[in-house]
């Protein structure tokens, strides 16, 4: 078994992509590739280097502050900076100087999953060999200025771990597992939830961690409307040939329609650049891609709190973001006075990340007025509006409705960013079917911005799934099954609303200390924020089983109007015993 091992010392910044490969390549010329390759030796002392080159100047974008990131690796005690280091397998044939190198310019942080975990690995690979290659490099590496910590002509630093035993050395031992140095993920904020919600053997327990919708009955729900499509799709007979990478052009259409109106005129003067994506997350994930290619000095504002993986998101993305304040915990309400001194005081031209509705965790919408206000001061600070609309019909049952925020920042001509999302108002969740949807201000723009997002797209996941994008093109260009699924959708968003005026009700008829439990109702769609701290949602899932995110959120979606009793006795008592 041959390896890589790719290292870099963190915190240093990281090489421009395009010069990552140059470094390596200037290493792959000197290294040398030995017979001894051919022979299969088992050695315990392996030997390690690493080769980290340095950031040269990038010509085509300035050097960028690196993104916060995990630092998942202990410090090794022998070398003075903090070393990450990541052996990665590979097979036999790739054992070779020139296949090594081709196999490290495939390690894109867009492509690689461990590299998109952490991109910093992507500023260097070096070869992980056995002794007599390492002894070379060792030689070489000595003639250009000596072991660890030293820099080459090449302007590489090199180290050898020959003496530099730590953690990574356990990595190549021949007896233990090369993923050795691979440290156990924390589990996920909310879909950790539901893994501890499955594994707790309590009667009385209640799921309101994840952000999906339940019947009375708590059971999942499958639109009919999206069973009758389907059927249909069956009795057609459809193949299931590859999408284009932009997805499937009835559905790119219909999802720009819902979103910005069928009658809006940027529609039709082809200022919309649509292209179907993974769902809400991958759209987000592929305009954050866009953001870090084309405005490299532009950061992200993104609310605080906000839904738990959008950090994740532009994190991996290697894109800065930091935060504007939104909610008040004093008026469990919006914080607007400092959401808007936020985004004025922010550097001219960042992204501002805004919910299009139902504010995922608070459930806090701006009211129409505020939209204007926060709409003003983003065309004046020349900010680029990036709208994340995962709700839309789902807050308050009208799709137009839910629509408002973006269709006024379009209104006003200014160009903007929309990523979709079908997971919850066609309950379409593991179908991931979702667009991100460009507005800009001339035809040929949007073509420029589209050949650019699936340039992105087509190394990320090549093309969209069909199923979904199928589903929800029939159920929208069909004016019957159209009006079926508002007509569901104003169901499911009535229910929730029923569950949430009962959980008031309960809350106050129950709690005698005079508490006001109003901002429940004035929260918008599935979730409430219920102002609990983490003890008091610790309590509430130790002690009453009900599990729920960590931040006091929510799932009324996953609520019945049976548990409001049991619910409103876990929310005053967590409340009022625990600090
Ligand atoms: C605010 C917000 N954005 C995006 C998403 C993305 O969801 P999905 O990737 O399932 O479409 C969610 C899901 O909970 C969300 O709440």
């Amino acid at each position: 078994m041959y390896y890589w091992s790719v290292g870099t010392h963190l915190g240093q910044n990281p090489v421009a992509p395009h010069q990552k490969h140059q470094g390596l390549k200037q290493k792959e010329k000197k290294l040398p590739v030995c017979a001894s390759q051919k022979r299969k030796r088992k050695r315990k002392n392996s030997q390690f280097v690493t080769e980290t080159p340095r950031p040269a100047p990038s010509t085509r974008s300035p050097p960028r502050p690196a993104a916060p990131l995990p630092s998942a690796r202990p410090s090794s005690p022998h070398s003075r900076k903090r070393r990450a280091s990541y052996p990665i397998l590979i097979s036999p044939p790739f054992f070779s100087a020139a296949a090594g190198q081709r196999h490290a310019t495939r390690l894109t942080p867009a492509s690689d999953p461990l590299l998109t975990r952490h991109p910093e690995m992507a500023t260097a690979a070096a070869f992980s060999v056995s002794s007599p290659a390492a002894s070379a490099v060792a030689a070489r590496s000595k003639v250009f200025g000596g072991v660890n910590q030293a820099r080459t002509r090449t302007g590489c630093r090199v180290g050898i771990t020959r003496k530099n035993f730590g953690r990574v050395m356990m990595a190549l031992a021949v007896d233990v597992s090369r993923f050795e140095g691979v440290p156990m993920a924390p589990p996920d904020p909310i879909l950790g939830v539901s893994e501890a919600f499955k594994a707790d053997k309590s009667e009385l327990k209640l799921n309101l961690g994840v952000g999906a919708y339940r019947t009375e009955e708590l059971q999942p729900y499958v639109l009919n409307v999206v069973k009758k499509a389907e059927n249909l799709m069956l009795e057609k007979g459809e193949n299931k040939e590859y999408l284009p990478i932009e997805g499937l052009a009835a559905f790119n259409k219909a999802t720009a329609e819902l979103l910005l109106g069928a009658d809006n005129p940027v529609i039709n003067q082809g200022l919309v650049a649509t292209l179907q994506s993974l769902s809400g997350t991958g759209s987000l994930r592929l305009a954050a891609a866009f953001i870090q290619r084309y405005f490299p000095e532009a950061k992200v504002l993104i609310s605080s709190p906000t839904w738990g993986n959008h950090k994740n998101i532009f994190n991996d993305a290697r894109v800065p973001w930091s935060e504007y304040r939104y909610y008040d915990p004093k008026t469990v309400g919006l914080d607007f006075e400092g959401m808007i001194a936020d985004i004025e005081a922010a550097p001219e031209g960042s992204f501002v990340l805004l919910h299009g509705c139902a504010h995922n965790p608070t459930g806090i919408d701006p009211t129409p007025e505020q939209w204007e206000k926060i709409a003003d001061v983003i065309q004046e600070k020349k900010h680029m509006p990036f709208f994340d609309v995962a709700y839309q019909g789902f807050a308050s049952g009208s799709l137009d409705e839910d629509a408002f925020s973006v269709r006024l920042f379009v209104k006003r001509g200014m160009e903007v960013f929309v990523a979709q999302s079908y997971s919850k108002n066609l309950g379409l969740y593991s179908e991931r079917v979702g667009a991100i949807n460009v507005v800009c201000s001339a035809p040929e723009v949007a073509d420029r911005v589209k050949s650019q997002l699936k340039r992105l797209a087509r190394p990320m996941y090549s093309n969209p799934p069909i199923h979904g994008a199928k589903i929800v093109a029939n159920v929208v260009g069909d004016p019957t099954m159209f009006g079926e699924w508002k007509q569901e959708m104003e169901l499911m968003a009535g229910r929730i609303k029923n569950v949430r005026q009962k959980l008031y009700d309960s809350l106050s008829a129950k709690d005698k200390s005079g508490k006001d439990w109003s901002f429940i109702l004035r929260q918008i769609g599935m979730f409430s924020y219920t102002g609990l701290n983490k003890a008091q949602s610790d309590n509430m899932t130790d002690k009453w089983h009900i599990y729920m995110t960590k931040d006091g959120r929510i799932s009324l979606a996953g609520l019945s109007l049976a548990k409001c009793d049991y619910l409103a006795d876990a929310i005053i008592d967590s409340f009022h015993n625990v600090n």
